[in-house]
């Protein structure tokens, strides 16, 4: 059942407004969350598995197709082993738990990013869930895990390198429409919607190519306390903007050109 502010957004109350099809979320703060707390930043990545579980909900009952979060970036390799250890652990957990309400809200889940540099036990369970879910045909969950953007436009560069080499492409076919289908990201549809939570404003390596033209919403709300209303704080934003593609804004027809 949706609340008003739902209804506002999703047009139900006879707006005219456009929920967005894909929504991508960069979900950060949950250090700085736990460290206010005096608690290990691992709290704040607990914490932090609520809101997706949280976000994901609303995501389905909203109507996206698709909800992109950037989970484990391949920068963050780099953090303290117990810290990497304990994400993980977070995952392999969500993954699992999740799979019935998952499954009974219809979700798909596909992944984004090198799962094959992910723990062998974490991939496997990954796999599990896909393969559990693939018939599904509503909201899409994308977590991006291991990703960086640079090394998925460096992939879609070797790759299509590989099939001009093998005489299955030619110089002249490389398109943005081309290019789309070498990303991981081929099938779904650019996000209209790139949110980053925590106050910080920049994109950190993610989605370069697909957010040419994304609304971005940035919020001060650390991400262990983002909560559905925060998201459809968002959207309204969203439907606030004018969307122009570099072209001009719809002219009143009284406005002379
Ligand atoms: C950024 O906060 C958050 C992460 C690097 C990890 C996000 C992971 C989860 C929410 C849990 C597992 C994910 C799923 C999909 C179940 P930060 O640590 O950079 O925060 P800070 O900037 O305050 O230090």
């Amino acid at each position: 059942m949706l609340n008003d502010m739902s209804k506002a957004i999703s047009g139900e109350n006879g707006s005219r407004n456009v929920i967005p099809q894909h929504v991508a979320i960069i979900m950060d703060g949950n250090g700085r969350w736990a460290q206010e707390r005096r608690k290990p930043r691992l709290w704040g990545h607990k914490k932090g598995v609520e809101s997706v579980r949280e976000t994901v909900r609303s995501a389905a009952e909203l109507g996206l197709k698709v909800l992109t979060l950037y989970a484990f970036s391949e920068e963050n390799w780099g953090r303290p082993d117990d810290e990497v250890a304990g994400i993980l652990s977070l995952l392999n957990t969500f993954i699992v738990r999740e799979r019935n309400e998952l499954d009974a809200n219809n979700v798909r889940l596909t992944t984004i990013g090198c799962l094959q540099h992910l723990p062998e036990k974490t991939s496997k369970k990954v796999r599990e869930t896909i393969d559990i879910l693939q018939n599904n045909t509503g909201l899409i969950l994308n977590i991006a895990l291991s990703y960086g953007a640079k090394s998925e436009i460096c992939y879609a560069m070797q790759n299509i390198g590989r099939d001009i080499a093998a005489g299955k492409v030619k110089i002249e076919d490389i398109t943005p429409n081309f290019v789309d289908q070498y990303l991981w990201t081929k099938g779904l549809p650019d996000p209209d919607l790139l949110i980053r939570t925590s106050g910080e404003q920049r994109i950190s390596n993610f989605l370069l190519w697909q957010i040419a033209y994304s609304e971005l919403y940035f919020t001060p709300v650390y991400w262990p306390d983002f909560r559905k209303e925060h998201l459809l704080a968002a959207i309204q934003s969203f439907q606030n903007r004018q969307r122009r593609y570099g072209l001009l804004p719809e002219a009143p027809s009284s406005m002379p050109l």
